[in-house]
């Protein structure tokens, strides 16, 4: 790997900061992106000693759109290739329904978890290409194929994100260039803990319920996370594209061996549930 360059977004904690060492881990040069600059600068001094690979930050606040094309215009600069953009970063936005929601924070969900990959994908896909293709890898959440009472504008943005991702994956399929989204699972970091802090009545109590037994019993493996995230950048996915792969319930290492039949049928992807599907004849013509 020693020349592939990874970008991932949100990489100063949590998931992306997991993701971060595990690339590292696995030979790319890595560039982390969020707003802190003293966490990312926390994370690479805490990677283990590689002389030949490089680590870059760039400080961001993805909420700001301006700073989102700065930040693509910094990348192309200073990189010389790009193999893997990993839109890692996000917030949840308002929690609670959404007659009590303030829309300036919606929107900001919107910006941080739609619209910054859409702008990283738009400005850095030349990037990518350059190098005779790549992988753009970005993370899902809940709602994205289900109602998410509490949460509108991150379920809206997530699914909005899925969906985005499935449509570029066509655009881009010639050109070598592989999409594909993450469902990670719930996990302990502090997106989650926001849960908990925003209580029963605000979160429902089944969210409430999920993220209290996350924390007190571990929730899901970052490191399946990063095995799958590093199998969707690595040529051993080639031929997978436009597709939600669950971290936690899909056998995706076996998906190499079914490649044809994979990009055939519509599995692993956000789809309208018909009467037909469920055995409700009466409901279609
Ligand atoms: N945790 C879960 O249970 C769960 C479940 C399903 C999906 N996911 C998804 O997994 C991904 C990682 O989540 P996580 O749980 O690791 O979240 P997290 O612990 O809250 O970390 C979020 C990361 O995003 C960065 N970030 C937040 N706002 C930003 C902004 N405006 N500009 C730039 N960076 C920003 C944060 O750094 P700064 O604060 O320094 O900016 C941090 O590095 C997300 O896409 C999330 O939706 C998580």
């Amino acid at each position: 790997m020693g020349n592939s360059w990874a970008v991932i977004t949100g990489s100063s904690r949590g998931l992306g900061a997991h993701l971060a060492n595990a690339f590292w881990s696995a030979g790319w040069n890595i560039v982390l992106v969020a707003r802190n600059q003293d966490d990312l600068l926390e994370v690479c001094k805490n990677l283990p000693e590689r002389p030949n690979q490089r680590t870059v930050i760039f400080p961001c606040d993805l909420a700001q759109p301006v700073e989102v094309s700065l930040l693509v215009e910094k990348i192309k600069d200073q990189l010389p290739r790009l193999d893997a953009l990993v839109n890692n970063a996000a917030i949840h936005g308002p929690i609670g329904p959404l007659v009590e929601n303030d829309l300036t924070l919606w929107n900001k969900a919107i910006q941080v978890n739609l619209m910054s990959p859409v702008t990283l994908c738009h400005g850095l896909l030349d990037l990518i290409g350059k190098s005779g293709g790549g992988a753009i890898i970005n993370l899902s959440g809940g709602g994205a194929t289900g109602p998410r009472a509490n949460f509108t504008a991150y379920a809206s943005a997530k699914a909005a994100l899925v969906r985005f991702s499935e449509t570029l994956a066509q655009e881009l399929e010639s050109q070598g260039i592989r999409v594909n989204c993450v469902a990670p699972g719930a996990m302990k970091t502090s997106l989650l803990e926001e849960v908990v802090v925003s209580g029963k009545s605000v979160a429902g109590t089944r969210e409430f319920e999920i993220a209290e037994n996350v924390f007190a019993q571990g929730g899901a493996s970052m490191n399946k996370v990063a095995d799958l995230v590093l199998f969707l950048a690595s040529d051993a996915s080639l031929g997978i594209t436009g597709k939600l792969v669950s971290a936690v319930w899909d056998k995706w290492q076996e998906w190499p061996k079914h490649i044809e039949q994979l990009a055939a049928s519509d599995t692993y992807t956000l789809r309208r549930i018909s009467g037909r599907d469920r055995g409700m004849e009466w409901g279609d013509v």
